[in-house]
């Protein structure tokens, strides 16, 4: 059984008062029926992680850096993640990669990174939409696994997550088959590379991911969760989506 997983990225967004939605989300969902982990802004990590601890939401970082320490101003490393209570961290995010110029290489490295830190790396992928237009997804997203992820992923210690660009904050979603077709491809590839492991890796859909399209998604075979951002900033949407995706 793969590990079902409802991710929320909150990116640079949240302050202590965002701390009740937290609240909230221990109060409806004390005991899901799939994980569920919140990746707030750097410096709400520690106290959200605190507050979670031997709870059933996990609190992951949004980014680190792939050295284990040194002159890196305003890096923060997978170790300091670890240290904050962080159990997961999102890398490769397409906002890093057009923000900040994160090329595969680093993804990879930042992967080894989490891992010796004893974090579980979720990585992303996905295409542009001229990318899409020019009928290049497959290769685009197969290119990204390949360059991504080192040799060592296994079902433990990564999660994959497929976010076309386009569809990132949009409200525009592929349709089920679209995605579908993806998620198997995602599959096949990792399976070929990682065996069993690659069978047991769980596939994250996101993008415009939100409580009314959430159980259609969940659905499609293949798709282990959702990495949610703007519906994740509200408890009671992201709890609707967990609720969706304990019921797949
Ligand atoms: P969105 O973002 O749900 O707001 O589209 C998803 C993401 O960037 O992870």
């Amino acid at each position: 059984m793969r590990r079902k997983l409802a991710a929320g990225n909150w990116k640079m967004n949240g302050t202590t008062a965002s701390l009740s939605e937290i609240e909230k989300l221990l109060e409806t969902h004390p005991d899901p029926a799939c994980e569920m982990l919140i990746c707030p802004p750097a410096t709400l990590i520690a106290q959200m992680a605190w507050r979670c601890r031997n709870k059933h939401l996990k609190i992951g970082g949004q980014d680190c850096h792939w050295a284990a320490s040194g002159a890196h101003t305003g890096d923060i490393s997978a170790a300091m993640l670890a240290d904050a209570g962080a159990s997961h961290v999102i890398l490769g995010h397409s906002e890093r990669r057009t923000d900040h110029g994160e090329t595969d290489a680093m993804v990879l490295e930042k992967t080894r990174a989490a891992w010796a830190a004893g974090l579980i790396a979720v990585v992303c992928v996905g295409e542009t939409e001229r990318q899409r237009d020019l009928g290049t997804t497959l290769p685009v997203v197969g290119g990204q696994l390949d360059t991504s992820l080192p040799e060592g992923c296994t079902a433990a210690n990564t999660v994959v997550a497929y976010e076309p660009v386009w569809a990132i904050g949009t409200g525009r979603t592929p349709t089920l088959d679209e995605i579908a077709e993806v998620h198997r491809f995602m599959r096949a590839t990792l399976v070929e590379r990682f065996g069993d492991e690659g069978a047991g890796i769980a596939l994250l859909y996101g993008g415009s991911v939100k409580p009314s399209n959430a159980a259609e998604i969940f659905a499609v075979a293949d798709v282990d969760g959702a990495l949610v951002g703007g519906a994740s900033l509200k408890a009671a949407d992201f709890g609707a989506i967990v609720d969706a995706l304990a019921a797949a």
